[in-house]
């Protein structure tokens, strides 16, 4: 009996995707089922390529096919497509896929830093990425992607981002004549904000992240109501949590109707030379303020000097240290990230499309 594409896709109702709690089969992940004798060939189409079970759903995939009697060689070819988030008819943003806002109660917990080093995290899996420094107040993207004193070119009336590691950014900083800071009132934060989204020609992205200012001010406000957000990150340290800083941007975020994605914990814990850790904050861990939201843990970035002294060296430390915990830790984060915008995005859509498969004559 010759093995059929139907039993192909039957075997591989087995495999689930733990995230998203769904058989890759009715998630339509499957597609281009060819079956020429006992030998298999088909295509998982992930939502993101820095889907954190990659390895994993293909391991899986592979055996369940080649359990089915009669195959001989199975040829699994993994590919992703980041799912667009809801409406994007939009006219702001129109060709970007996922809008992440990075955000925090309070300053100085890590949340441009965890921004740039996600955005290079999630470029480097191949995702095509952009980083929107939405801090008006004291734009820090410029620096640590060593660009300071860098202007934009503009084009049709548009702003053309720069780029630097494979990633576009804009900047506030880049548009202000150095040495110069803006003195604010409410309604030109706003302004600005917006601007910064619709006058920029940001092309195709996967994903644009937005590193806010700290606290529940204009931007975030006016962020989150010009465009549909997948969801914001919030970044905390440990004292933050104990004083309860962050809780209150989740709040503000939750009440604008914005999906918080989850949260990320900051400089709570130091890898010593020794290779052990130690707690350099007291107080409540990150993880427990996801818990206490009722959100996802996206993972804990552990203090290491390294980390800010590449930043001021105009690198993410990601692009400078690329071996070490640290770097695991962003690593990680991203995928759980993009693992959550995933399930957001999959969840707001009404129909999933159905398996494909081309049996060959
Ligand atoms: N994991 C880390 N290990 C060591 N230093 C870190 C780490 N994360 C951030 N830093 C350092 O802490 C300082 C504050 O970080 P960063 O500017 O990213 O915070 P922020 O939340 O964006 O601040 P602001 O609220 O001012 O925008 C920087 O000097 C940065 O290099
Ligand atoms: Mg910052």
């Amino acid at each position: 009996m010759p093995v059929t594409p139907e039993q192909v896709l039957e075997a591989l109702k087995v495999v689930q995707d733990p995230d998203l709690h769904r058989d890759i089969v009715s998630l339509g992940f499957v597609q281009n089922v060819e079956v020429d004798g006992g030998a298999i060939k088909f295509v998982i189409e992930l939502t993101t390529p820095a889907c954190p079970v990659k390895d994993l759903l293909q391991q899986q995939a592979e055996e369940a096919v080649q359990a089915i009697p009669g195959v001989e060689s199975v040829e699994v070819t993994m590919t992703a497509r980041v799912r667009s988030r809801d409406a994007m008819q939009e006219e702001l943003l129109p060709n970007v896929k996922q809008v992440i806002a990075i955000a925090s109660g309070k300053g100085g917990v890590g949340k441009s830093t965890v921004t740039v080093n996600l955005a290079v995290a999630l470029s480097q899996r191949g995702a095509k990425v952009g980083l929107l420094d939405a801090d008006v107040y004291g734009p820090s993207i410029p620096m640590m992607m060593g660009m300071a004193g860098e202007h934009p070119l503009t084009k049709d009336s548009k702003i053309i981002p720069l780029e630097r590691f494979g990633i576009k950014m804009m900047s506030l900083g880049f548009l202000l004549q150095e040495g110069q800071s803006p003195l604010w009132r409410g309604p030109m934060v706003a302004g600005t904000v917006k601007q910064l989204l619709s006058d920029v020609a940001w092309g195709e992205l996967d994903y644009l992240l937005v590193d806010l200012p700290p606290g529940t001010g204009d931007a975030p406000m006016t962020l989150a109501q010009s465009v549909p957000l997948t969801g914001v990150v919030i970044v905390t340290t440990p004292h933050n949590v104990a004083a309860n800083i962050a809780g209150s941007a989740a709040g503000l975020f939750k009440r604008l109707n914005s999906t918080v994605l989850g949260v990320v914990e900051n400089m709570g814990r130091m890898v010593l030379p020794d290779g052990s850790t130690m707690q350099v904050f007291a107080g409540k861990s990150g993880e427990e303020l996801a818990q206490g939201l009722g959100v996802p843990f996206l993972g804990a970035v552990p203090l290491d000097p390294q980390v800010s002294s590449a930043a001021d060296d105009g690198m993410p430390s990601l692009v400078k240290h690329p071996e070490t915990p640290q770097a695991e830790a962003f690593r990680e984060v991203a995928g759980q990230v993009a693992a959550q915008a995933s399930i957001k995005a999959l969840g707001s859509q009404t129909t999933v499309p159905g398996p494909e498969f081309a049996p060959r004559a």
